[in-house]
């Protein structure tokens, strides 16, 4: 019971899915998303870097149209909430090589909660 409740809380605050880490809020990670927005649209455009729709659970490096670094194209994981606060904490420790030069965020919560906004991005 107290199990059930918990779950039905997480997926209430988290949207869909599984909370592996901490519960993000989709609201705030939307204004947080600024720290994002000068190199990805959340549109099928891609910009200095591949386009955000439909990111989480699509394997990374496989937007069409999108040149990535050889590192990313290699990676070959899905983006889930694992691979995406470590890729966030981190970007060239995750994928080495990586060209996303900027765009690491430092705070857990924040990545919890960019985590949760680009979850409400829809799946490819
Ligand atoms: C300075 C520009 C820049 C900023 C700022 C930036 N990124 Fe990126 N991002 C890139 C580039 C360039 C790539 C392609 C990396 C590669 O090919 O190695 C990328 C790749 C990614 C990928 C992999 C996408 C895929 O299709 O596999 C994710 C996820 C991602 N960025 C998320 C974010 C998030 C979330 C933020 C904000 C917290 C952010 N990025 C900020 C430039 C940026």
């Amino acid at each position: 019971m107290k199990l059930t409740q918990w779950a039905l809380a997480a997926l209430l605050v988290a949207g869909a899915g599984t909370p592996a880490l901490a519960d993000g809020d989709a609201a705030r990670g939307q204004t947080l998303f600024s720290r994002c927005s000068a190199c990805h649209t959340v549109t099928e455009q891609n910009k200095m870097g591949p386009h955000l729709s439909g990111v989480f659970g699509r394997t990374a490096g496989t937007v069409a149209g999108y040149t990535y670094s050889k590192a990313m194209a290699a990676y070959g994981k899905a983006w889930d909430e694992t691979t995406l606060d470590t890729f966030l904490t981190a970007p060239n420790k995750a994928v080495p090589g990586t060209k996303m030069a900027a765009g690491a965020i430092a705070n857990p919560q924040d990545r919890a909660d960019i985590i949760a906004y680009l979850k409400t991005l829809g799946a490819s």
